[in-house]
């Protein structure tokens, strides 16, 4: 089978302006420029600067993503935003149940799951976040914490499994500074890809990627495990050199 890519997605959470989007991606996409073509890289923004960004990424291979999506289609939902919308400003990927919708706004699996079907109907790729906490890890639950939450999905999904990307996003490792060593992720996203096996054919292929105080400094060690397939990356994706630099780290 081919190796796969590796892929590199920006989280920006709520952290954007029309003027640092377009500084952010101008030294981005400079730095960028070279970079081989096996290494996918993308951004999810707040919804308010899709169609900004959409412009900004134009002439450049990265992927327009967004931050959630609705688990509605159309309607009175206040506040939402559906994947058709998403969509229709060029949104290639769509996080769900990123563990800050989990634990701020109530998601439970059952919603992120509907969402991830929500966004493979309009042919947006759900970039699926699962990750245990800090006492569900030392309760030693870190294993049946994250095969559940990803269960969810696999069944809500059916036979487009095989389209997901996974990101691993152990809650104590956002935004603290203290990633997962690269045993501590590698062990988990085997066991996520075994699970996926169980599933659909094309585990093999799947984009796992790790999430959680990835940097520069540790990403190539991150990177190198087998079935680590790239990162989901929140404080270093606002600071141009290091998001650069991660993605080249995956080349
Ligand atoms: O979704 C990415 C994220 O939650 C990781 O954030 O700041 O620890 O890289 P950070």
């Amino acid at each position: 089978a081919a190796p796969r890519r590796k892929c590199l997605l920006g989280n920006w959470k709520m952290n954007a302006s029309l003027d640092g989007n377009a500084a952010l991606l101008a030294a981005v996409g400079q730095s960028l420029a070279g970079l081989d073509q096996r290494v996918q890289w993308g951004v999810a923004v707040p919804a308010p600067y899709l169609a900004q960004v959409r412009g900004l990424l134009d002439g450049t291979p990265g992927w327009l993503g967004a931050q959630d999506c609705s688990a509605h289609e159309a309607g009175a939902y206040t506040g939402e935003t559906s994947a058709a919308m998403l969509r229709e400003f060029g949104c290639r990927f769509t996080l769900v149940g990123h563990s800050e919708r989990r634990s701020l706004h109530g998601e439970t699996s059952a919603t992120v799951a509907i969402k991830a079907r929500q966004a493979l109907a309009l042919g947006l790729t759900p970039v699926v976040c699962v990750g245990e906490t800090l006492a569900e890890r030392e309760a030693g639950q870190t294993f049946d914490v994250v095969k559940k939450q990803l269960s969810v999905v696999i069944h809500e999904v059916g036979h487009c499994v095989g389209e997901l990307i996974v990101a691993y996003e152990p809650v104590w490792a956002i935004g603290t500074g203290l990633a997962a060593t690269a045993q501590q992720a590698q062990e988990v996203h085997a066991a996520l890809r075994a699970q996926l096996a169980v599933a659909t054919p094309r585990a093999a292929q799947m984009l796992l990627l790790y999430g959680g105080s990835m940097k520069p400094s540790n990403a190539a060690e991150l990177l190198s495990q087998p079935d680590i397939d790239g990162g989901l990356i929140g404080g270093a994706s606002l600071v141009a050199p290091d998001f650069a630099a991660l993605c080249q780290a995956a080349a």
